[in-house]
């Protein structure tokens, strides 16, 4: 046992502590933390670190997988190295078909995925899809096509702790945390809105929502439907809803960042299924790449002057790379094949209900809830619990992995194709880990 502050933590090997001694020569600081497994290989919900230990995933590395390591998309993605590797997709477009695994006879190429993924959103308007690299990037990118859309208007609307990225635009509209916020230079105008908590009734928000958007200068509200980053922060959904309705009614863009609720996360396969109206765009990132960097705009091209952006006026070297395209569409057909949007609302309600009645024994607990699915809040009474409770699930044999939202919420987020044995299991452990809370 080693100690971290007033918490003591398990001492997981040899290896790994002689990785963190190389990790803090040689790399800056991140969010990283020398008290987590470092992982060396990773099945399904379960990942092995160096030194042989296990731990139930209940964090899918926060929302990047639906399932580690699933034989069809590793298969699909060495096909696709095999086949064309280094292709930049702006400029030279690629298309191999597979000849063999879950994507047997299939064309592989930014085209059918974004054809896909024009399929399976829920934007019901004419639409086009923009590739980018990551989460960031993609609001990045989808900032300057709501400047496309209404170039004469530049201010955007964002909630109280929003996580939108860590770069340029994307960092203006996040409020998340203030540490975010150091070594950056805002560049774009931002009102700020309370988030419509679940707790708050519409009457109790219209009130706490001092101003409307100006209409004049007001381009997009950007909005995570559930905050994940900034608490898993459950919305009052007549709230979100009354509005969305209030920014269309001042000609105003509605665009749903799904970069952490997309793909079945919340029970849906899009948490913009939540909404009553259908968003103008959503951004997606995270688990559409099944762990290769990926992210994409889905926009509705009506907004546009002529349907469209300028020719060049965005680009990039890897967006739609050959890799993650390979991946997102073995990812996609892997969802579909094991059904698991419907899994992620079943699991998840099981997984909801167990941790409530955890709650209920222990007053150290103070909010347990989901909009739906495997993106579960457990609020704790404060910061110190909520870290000591991560530490003490990662000081059993097997352990688990646990991540924090906000200031002192738990996300429980495990990969899609969890089972009840592998959710009871997680549960015993976190109890073990809760009863040294009292
Ligand atoms: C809702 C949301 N948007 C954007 C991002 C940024 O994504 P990335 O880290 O890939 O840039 C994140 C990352 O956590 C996110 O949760």
């Amino acid at each position: 046992m080693e100690q971290i502050g007033a918490l003591k933590m398990r001492y997981f090997g040899r290896k790994t502590a002689s990785y963190y001694e190389r990790m803090h020569n040689v790399l800056l600081p991140t969010t990283i933390e020398d008290f987590r497994p470092v992982i060396k290989s990773a099945k399904g919900v379960w990942v092995t670190d160096v030194d042989g230990n296990k731990f139930l995933d209940f964090t899918s590395q926060v929302g990047i997988v639906v399932d580690h390591v699933s034989e069809d998309v590793v298969s699909a993605v060495q096909e696709q190295a095999s086949r064309a590797l280094g292709i930049i997709s702006n400029d030279f477009q690629f298309a191999s078909v597979h000849s063999k695994g879950i994507l047997l006879g299939e064309e592989v190429s930014p085209v059918k995925l974004a054809e896909e993924l024009i399929k399976l959103t829920p934007v019901p308007y004419p639409k086009k899809v923009l590739f980018e690299v990551s989460g960031a990037t993609a609001v990045n990118a989808a900032i300057k096509i709501c400047r496309a859309a209404q170039p004469k208007k530049d201010c955007f609307g964002a909630f109280e702790k929003a996580f939108h990225g860590r770069h340029g635009p994307s960092l203006d509209i996040s409020s998340s945390k203030l540490i975010h916020k150091f070594l950056h230079q805002e560049s774009s105008q931002v009102i700020r809105y309370p988030f419509p908590n679940a707790n708050m009734s519409l009457d109790a928000y219209k009130k706490k929502l001092f101003y409307a958007p100006p209409s004049d200068i007001f381009n997009a509200f950007f909005v995570e439907i559930v905050q994940g980053e900034g608490g898993i922060n459950i919305p009052n959904l007549k709230a979100l809803n009354w509005l969305h309705r209030l920014v269309k009614s001042i000609g105003g863009l509605f665009v749903v960042d799904e970069v952490q609720t997309g793909l079945g996360r919340t029970g849906k396969m899009f948490a913009s299924e939540y909404l009553d109206e259908p968003p103008d765009m959503i951004v997606l990132s995270k688990a559409l790449g099944a762990g290769v960097p990926i992210g994409a705009v889905v926009t509705r091209t009506d907004i546009l002057p002529n349907g469209t952006i300028p020719q060049s006026a965005h680009s990039g070297t890897m967006p739609a790379c050959p890799l993650a395209v390979a991946a997102a569409l073995a990812n996609l057909h892997f969802m579909q094949d094991e059904d698991l949007v419907r899994r992620s609302a079943e699991m998840g309600k099981y997984l909801r209900s167990r941790l409530r009645k955890i709650a209920d024994s222990f007053p150290v607990i103070t909010d347990v809830d989901s909009l739906g699915g495997l993106m579960i809040r457990v609020e704790f009474a404060t910061k110190m619990a909520a870290d000591k409770a991560i530490i003490e699930c990662l000081n059993q044999e097997p352990g688990l992995l646990l991540i924090e939202a906000g200031d002192k919420t738990i996300r429980f987020m495990p990969p899609l194709t969890v089972s009840k044995d592998e959710i009871n299991l997680a549960l015993s452990i976190f109890k073990k880990a809760i009863q040294t809370l009292v």
